[in-house]
């Protein structure tokens, strides 16, 4: 559908017909609504994950989902940004983040699995990866972007829609969220001693996520080999799930236990 057919044409003193944007309205309406439907179904794909792993497996990759529709405002601004042909069609290919879901992981390996199974269902196509775990922004960003598209079943029949997701641990969450409040606060203009520092806590949280994973690691492969030589308080502390915050004596043990030779 061309926009532009919808638009008043002449200088300010033609007449705008009202029912051209009545019509642009309620295309725009379906317009968006399309994009919230295809986000509600990949919510609830990572809900139905979320529960089924909550219930299944001792283990659970998705600490959280959130999902945002774009302001029409925001929208607005990123079409002319990016000088997007006034087509339904174009605007849905060029702006691809009109749908958007975040998913929250504790460890990086969760990360990679829950992208896994997700764009491993049959009606979920994946159009495009962009791995900043892999590859960080130069400014420290890190995040697994995944282009999907999911079919959403209309009265008429069936439409692609495209959804952005977002897969990151917490700690890249923690560091994404506050850059994004500094970047808003100096309106992009960062200091570069900020920038400096920013990237140095990058880092640190790029570190941590190590520490957790290979810990989380060690506590699993022990725990799935029976738990062999801890004692039981520590191994009631291991069995006490994924929320897990060691405790000196459980990472002394385990720290033993990587040294010397197997307990009797
Ligand atoms: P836009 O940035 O949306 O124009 O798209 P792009 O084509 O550059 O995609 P990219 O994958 O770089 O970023 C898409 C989204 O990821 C952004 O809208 C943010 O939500 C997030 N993101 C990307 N880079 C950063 C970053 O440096 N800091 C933060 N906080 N978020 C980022
Ligand atoms: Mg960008």
């Amino acid at each position: 559908m061309d926009l532009s057919s919808h638009r008043p044409r002449g200088g300010p003193s033609e007449a705008i017909s009202f029912d051209d944007l009545r019509g642009l309205r309620q295309e725009f309406t379906r317009f968006m609504l399309r994009h919230r439907f295809g986000m509600e179904e990949i919510v609830t794909k990572l809900h139905i994950l979320r529960d089924e792993f909550a219930l299944m497996h001792e283990t659970n990759p998705i600490e959280h989902v959130a999902s945002r529709l774009k302001s029409p405002d925001s929208l607005a601004e990123k079409i002319q940004r990016k000088g997007c042909e006034a087509t339904w069609e174009s605007i849905s290919a060029e702006i691809t983040d009109i749908a958007g879901v975040r998913v929250t992981c504790s460890f990086v390996s969760d990360v990679y699995q829950v992208f896994d199974v997700l764009t491993s269902q049959q009606d979920v196509t994946l159009k495009e990866v962009r791995d900043y775990i892999v590859e960080p922004k130069p400014n420290g960003y890190r995040s697994l972007h995944a282009l999907v598209e999911v079919p959403v079943y209309l009265s008429d029949g069936p439409v692609a829609v495209g959804v952005e997701v977002q897969l990151r641990t917490i700690a890249m969450d923690f560091w994404a969220s506050l850059e994004h409040k500094i970047h808003y606060k100096y309106r992009g203009a960062v200091p570069v001693d900020l920038q400096d520092r920013l990237r140095e806590a990058a880092e640190s949280a790029n570190a941590l996520d190590g520490r957790m994973e290979s810990l989380h690691a060690e506590v699993r492969g022990l725990d799935e080999s029976g738990v062999s030589g801890l004692s039981d308080d520590v191994r009631a502390e291991l069995r006490a799930g994924d929320d897990l915050v060691p405790s000196e004596r459980l990472l002394e043990e385990l720290r033993r236990l990587a040294d010397g030779p197997p307990l009797p």
